[in-house]
């Protein structure tokens, strides 16, 4: 990997500063990228904001948010001020040309200072509808002009629907190149995604048994125990399928089920995982409600406390109709994956945060022990993402003592047993983009082909905005409906019983 340490100086331009992005995510990272040494040796921040601020003012504000979102804590104040020296607020009006020409000057005396021509890093924290405007006038006043070393990381939501992201995609291309554009998702600078590929590919004895032949079901799990939080107003125009479903589990779908790459090289990833996307099978508007499930949530408890339904949360519409949760049933139309069902489902306020990977494998053909009284439970592979970071091994086995009878055993690698010390998603991510690897980052036809997967569904639930939208309570797996998804082919969601499986080592059943 090139040393960060001695690629050009580097100039990050943050759109959106002061907003909520920059301060629970951005500046914390960029703060621990620079304690750790990877943040290259000449740097500068340009925090772009309307507000009038100094940069003696906006250090201060980050310094407050470090204290409260950052992993590693401001030690001493000199310590702080050493980052900070690289801060400058950059007051701007979004609409006025005055800002960009003045932006120009900025740049152009800071590479004076730096004595060379620096990299650009242009981050657009901001709303989608600002998207256009600033992308028009970095072309305009040509503050991107030389593609090999000025980049621009977009943010999610990429669009609305399809036509919304090919527009953007064509916008985009008209001021940079594909390899200048980075569009972020934060699921894929996560550890244990990242470690997805490394499992996967670097040992001889899952990938011969990961296929149609061996691996009865996937099922790919995203629940919050949070709702929709301040972003009420956000949320009603978006809904879990756009906000969770079309960008995370779909990638992750990707990485479970994708080819061999033959190299690390960005765009060969990037191809086998466009090639998953491509596969998918398509849901016709008919078997939308066949496939899948859309819930809203009532009120409930959630560890002992009660919580409001999505109705009354602030800037929610007392009769919304927008989905907290989503289970779908997705088919994959190639040789490895025939017939296997991959379950996705995502929720907020269910009753654990969890995210995971269940690989439930097939039964044995025919099994010695069938005619006992022990049930067999099937081998799982379960790849827990967050807050569990750990990769666990189902298996059965003889349990001590005299007689011949079975058990299920479990076997875990826990992350936390090798390193405490895990980097934030945005930390990876950040450190590729000023690298300039976008391995990690959606290419234009990734984001397309996403939006094409979830389209019909989108377009179905649009038309039919009320029938089958299943209420569940806060606090519990998500409504009736998809556990009923499943049972049609004698499924069960894995973690449901996930707890029960905790108290099973507990007692000492499990072992
Ligand atoms: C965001 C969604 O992309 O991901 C949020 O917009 C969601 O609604 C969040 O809460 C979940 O991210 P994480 O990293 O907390 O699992």
């Amino acid at each position: 990997m090139t040393n960060i340490k001695k690629i050009k100086p580097t100039i990050i331009l943050i759109f959106g500063a002061t907003g909520d992005l920059a301060k629970r995510k951005l500046f914390p990272a960029f703060y621990n990228l620079y304690l750790d040494g990877r943040m290259p040796e000449k740097f500068k921040i340009v925090a772009l904001g309307r507000a009038d601020n100094s940069d003696e003012l906006f250090r201060d504000y980050v310094k407050t948010n470090l204290a409260e979102f950052s992993r590693n804590k401001i030690t001493s104040d000199e310590a702080y001020q050493q980052f900070a020296a690289n801060i400058t607020y950059f007051q701007y009006n979004i609409d006025s040309e005055d800002s960009y020409s003045d932006l120009k000057l900025e740049l152009d005396k800071t590479d004076v200072i730096f004595g060379e021509r620096a990299n650009r890093l242009f981050y657009l924290s901001i709303a989608p509808s600002f998207i256009a405007t600033i992308s028009n006038n970095i072309n305009k006043f040509s503050l991107a002009a030389n593609p090999d070393q000025d980049r621009i990381i977009v943010e999610k939501p990429f669009g609305y629907n399809k036509a919304s992201a090919v527009a953007l995609n064509e916008l985009l291309a008209q001021t940079f190149q594909e390899k200048q554009i980075y569009r972020i998702d934060h699921y894929l600078g996560k550890e244990t995604v990242q470690n997805i590929l490394a499992f996967r590919f670097s040992n001889i004895m899952f990938e011969p048994l990961w296929n149609s032949k061996f691996i009865d079901s996937v099922q790919i799990t995203v629940a919050e125990e949070v709702g929709v939080e301040d972003r009420g107003g956000f949320y009603e125009g978006t809904g879990a399928l756009k906000d969770m479903i079309q960008n995370h589990l779909l990638q992750i779908l990707t990485m479970v089920a994708m080819e061999a790459p033959s190299s690390l090289q960005a765009d060969e990833i990037r191809n086998r995982k466009a090639d998953v996307l491509k596969s998918i099978r398509r849901i016709t508007p008919q078997e939308v409600d066949h496939y899948t499930v859309r819930g809203q949530y009532d009120a409930g408890s959630i560890n002992g406390k009660s919580v409001q339904g999505y109705h009354t949360e602030k800037g929610v519409a007392t009769d919304s109709v927008t989905e907290t949760f989503v289970a779908i049933k997705f088919y994959l139309d190639n040789a490895r994956w025939q017939d296997v069902p991959f379950y996705v489902r995502t929720g907020k306020r269910m009753q654990e945060k969890q995210s995971s990977i269940v690989i439930q494998f097939k039964e044995v053909p025919h099994s010695t022990f069938s005619s006992g009284n022990d049930a067999l439970l099937p081998n799982r592979l379960i790849i827990n993402i967050q807050p569990a970071m750990d990769i666990r091994l189902q298996f059965m086995t003889k349990k001590t003592g005299l007689s011949l009878s079975l058990k299920p055993a479990e076997m875990v690698f826990d992350y936390f047993s090798c390193s405490t010390k895990s980097p934030e998603a945005y930390e990876t991510l950040l450190q590729d983009a000023l690298l300039g690897d976008p391995t990690l980052f959606m290419r234009s036809d990734q984001v397309e082909e996403a939006w094409d997967v979830v389209t019909t569904i989108q377009e179905a639930w649009e038309a039919d905005k009320v029938s089958n939208l299943h209420k569940y309570h806060a606090g519990s797996w998500g409504p009736e409906a998809a556990d009923a998804l499943l049972a049609r082919q004698g499924h069960a969601w894995i973690s449901n019983t996930y707890k029960e499986v905790k108290e099973k080592v507990a007692d000492g059943n499990y072992i």
